[in-house]
């Protein structure tokens, strides 16, 4: 594949950058030049992802330990991030969990973990990469991580949906509040992608089914229209168009990339 350099010398901050489709995002856009910080919780896979962009973007790169969920944790990451490099480009919020039961089992602890991680991580995320990007230049972007199931929906997954639904909703309002600093802040809403936590939810789900993993995964393959699952890397893709100077005048949007799925 090709790949034009965009993103030359621009600084990148990625959480969960460690794993998935984060670390897709970290290694795209150290493709195209980028100096990334990987924030994660996950510390030895952070440190691999960023030597791994170090190799990629011959620039130097970061790994940083950071809970999303934690307002202290957000806050130091991004102030070792800019006191490194000095400046704050775009800011990929990718960290997040999944647990899902039916709604009468979903024990208080569960859903709030869940809301704490995959919403207010993000708003945690934007807080912060806000109060640094508005002192600046133009032309940052914020992109938050939602999912298909911040618009649509299935049984025994309100908190998962609910936190993600949140994610457009807050999407809009920061959109709306940055876009006079030449900001754009978009959602990006993977359809059932390559990773971990797919891995993760098949076992779960498939064992409240009684069927295996394996069989759940090429159910949900044939549910969609395109007969398959997203590689991370095609998550990537559109995350870093998104940040790119081609999508400059895109703000506020939440933008299905699921091979269809929503549409059905
Ligand atoms: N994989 C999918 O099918 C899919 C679909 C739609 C949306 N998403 C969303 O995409 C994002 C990435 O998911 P993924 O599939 O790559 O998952 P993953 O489990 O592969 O990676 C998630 C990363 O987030 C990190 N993380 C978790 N909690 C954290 C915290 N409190 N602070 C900092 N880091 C934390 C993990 O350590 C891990 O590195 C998530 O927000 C997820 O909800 C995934």
């Amino acid at each position: 594949m090709y790949i034009v350099k965009r993103f030359e010398e621009r600084v990148v901050v990625v959480t969960g950058g460690a794993k998935g489709i984060g670390r897709a995002c970290c290694l795209r856009f150290a493709e195209e030049g980028a100096k990334v910080a990987v924030l994660d919780l996950a510390m030895e896979q952070a440190a691999q992802v960023a030597a791994e962009c170090e190799r990629l973007s011959g620039r130097p790169a970061l790994a940083c330990h950071c809970n999303v969920a934690d307002p202290a944790s957000v806050d130091a990451a991004f102030k070792t991030v800019v006191e490194a490099w000095g400046s704050l480009d775009v800011v990929v919020a990718s960290a997040g969990i999944y647990s899902g039961q039916p709604l009468i089992e979903v024990p208080l602890a569960a859903w709030q973990k869940v809301i704490d991680v995959d919403l207010t991580g993000v708003f945690l995320t934007n807080k912060a990469a806000a109060t640094i990007m508005m002192n600046q230049h133009c032309g940052a972007a914020i992109i938050n991580i939602s999912s298909m199931a911040g618009k649509t929906s299935w049984p025994a997954s309100a908190q998962y949906s609910a936190a993600k639904a949140g994610v457009i909703g807050l999407t809009r309002s920061v959109a709306m509040e940055l876009a006079p600093y030449g900001i754009t802040v978009n959602a990006v809403c993977p359809g059932n992608t390559m990773t971990e936590m797919v891995e993760g939810v098949a076992e779960t789900i498939a064992a409240r089914e009684g069927i295996s993993a394996d069989e759940w995964l090429r159910r949900r393959a044939q549910d969609c229209p395109m007969k398959r699952f997203a590689s991370p890397e095609e998550i990537a893709g559109v995350v870093a168009f998104l940040a790119s100077p081609d999508a400059a005048y895109i703000t506020g949007q939440a933008i299905e990339v699921d091979g269809g799925m929503v549409m059905t």
